[in-house]
């Protein structure tokens, strides 16, 4: 599949020559699963794995719980209530796929904050990038409309808040949100079709899967150094990587079971800490909740939907330049659609010519305080939208865009790069050699293998 040279699988007993002339599926799993890695992945590059993990844990546990959930006004809220009480196993589905949503897009998230810091989805990785993007996009989608079919308070008002958000759109605003909810609010209609995309959409993420892993094997993996392996034999291909059976399917899987231990304590004995106790009250249509808070994986985009007030001058400027079609509510709505756009253009706005920040003494600072906003950002959306919490999301707002936009292009022509290593085998030499000088636990430099 890759253009690394490797071996190939070559059937040997008479069945598997027999199924491989009818069906290759034994090779391409042994492809798959034989794929030359570059040996230096840092472990960082674990999140891969603990995200498959997670989409096959959300569809596992969502169609348990869709065998007994029942998707109407009056009785979504207590047919939850019944899985959590009476349902063999109920309570701890709910909680596994409750938190499951959490542990997945806290995966996702450090997942391309890693791709970002070393280039991994600049040339030739743009397509992995952009599917992973749109895998993001329906993960978002998938969690708002898992989030409304508990039928709580919190659910209710969540998504009336949100879709009313389409409402804004000047001149088909208000159609268009007729014709997502099937009616003039949030009702029985759109409890249905909610329930019934929420089922489809993981099976869509993971067909989407299935291309982003295509895609990257098809270039092979970036790696901490973004230099390249070497691929003019196979000789020098084999000195810059491992196959990933067994070396790193074994790291990997050390990996998730740490990660699944503290998901596990999660589970057990804090499964209601990051959810919010208002949509553990049934919706009520005539009772609006004190505050509004989505899930923390959706608070940057919230901050920065509710950030433009009225009285920034951007939203006066373009309200006055649009003939007042473009009010506040639209312009955040703009933004935080935007946030997303700019995000996904990050290949063809990064114009450095090094891959990795390793070796970007600049781009390292802008970076860091680009993961420093993106928390500070779920603060404040989880914040009051009022006085200095509005303000901060502005400055925030700002920052992003300016990162995006501004900073990323620009740093191509101002910064000068330091020289990257000649070689995967070399970085992953130099390595070991510090480690076994630090008196690490890695083999002393004598005990690495000879060329
Ligand atoms: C269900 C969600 C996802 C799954 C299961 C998944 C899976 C994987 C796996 C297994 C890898 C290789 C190992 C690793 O890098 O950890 C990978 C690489 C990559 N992913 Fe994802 N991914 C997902 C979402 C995303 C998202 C949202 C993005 C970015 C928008 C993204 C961008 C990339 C890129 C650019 C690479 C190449 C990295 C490299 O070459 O080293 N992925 N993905």
């Amino acid at each position: 599949m890759s253009g690394i040279p490797h071996d190939h699988y070559a059937p040997t007993t008479k069945g598997e020559k027999w199924i491989h002339r009818r069906l290759p599926i034994v090779g391409l799993i042994y492809d798959t699963i034989m794929i030359p890695t570059p040996k230096n992945l840092n472990w960082m590059w674990i999140w891969g794995i603990v995200l498959m993990f997670c989409l096959i844990l959300q569809i596992v546990t969502g169609i348990v719980l869709a065998m007994h959930y029942t998707p109407h006004v009056d009785m979504a809220f207590a047919s939850v209530e019944h899985i959590m009480r009476n349902v063999n196993g109920g309570h701890m589905m709910r909680y596994l796929h409750q938190n499951g949503a959490m542990l997945f897009f806290l995966a996702v998230y450090l997942h391309m904050f890693r791709n970002m810091y070393y280039g991994s989805y600049k040339t030739p990785r743009e397509v992995t990038w952009i599917i992973g993007m749109l895998i993001y996009l329906l993960m978002m989608a998938t969690a708002f409309m898992g989030y409304v079919l508990p039928w709580g308070q919190m659910s209710f008002w969540g998504a009336t808040v949100i879709t009313g958000l389409f409402g804004a759109i000047p001149g088909i605003g208000e159609t268009l949100q007729t014709w997502l909810l099937g009616g003039p609010a949030v009702d029985n209609a759109a409890l249905n079709r909610f329930f019934s995309l929420h089922y489809l959409l993981p099976f869509i993420i993971l067909g989407l899967v299935i291309v982003h892993v295509w895609a990257f094997h098809h270039t092979g993996n970036n790696n901490p150094t973004g230099v390249e392996v070497r691929r003019a034999s196979k000789e020098e291909a084999e000195k810059d990587t491992l196959p990933f059976w067994p070396y790193f399917v074994i790291k990997d899987l050390f990996a998730l079971v740490v990660v699944l231990g503290l998901f596990w304590v999660v589970v057990s004995f804090m499964p209601n800490f990051l959810g919010h106790t208002d949509n553990y009250i049934e919706a009520d249509p005539l009772v609006t909740p004190p505050e509004i808070v989505p899930e923390w994986y959706f608070l940057p985009f919230y901050a920065i939907l509710r950030a433009f007030t009225s009285d920034v001058w951007i939203v006066i400027a373009v309200n006055w330049l649009t003939f007042g079609i473009v009010d506040a509510t639209f312009f955040g709505v703009l933004a935080m659609f935007g946030a997303i756009f700019v995000w996904a253009l990050l290949p063809w706005l990064d114009t450095s010519s090094v891959r990795s920040g390793r070796y970007r003494p600049m781009f390292k600072w802008w970076f860091w305080l680009f993961i420093v906003n993106f928390v500070v950002l779920t603060w404040a959306g989880a914040m009051p939208a009022e006085g200095i919490y509005t303000n901060i999301a502005l400055i925030g707002t700002t920052y992003w865009f300016a990162y995006f936009l501004v900073i990323m292009p620009l740093l191509g022509v101002l910064e000068k790069p330091t020289t990257p290593p000649d070689t995967i085998e070399q970085d992953f030499k130099e390595s070991l050699k510090a480690k076994s000088g630090n008196g690490g636990s890695g083999p002393a430099p004598e005990q690495v293998p000879a060329e």
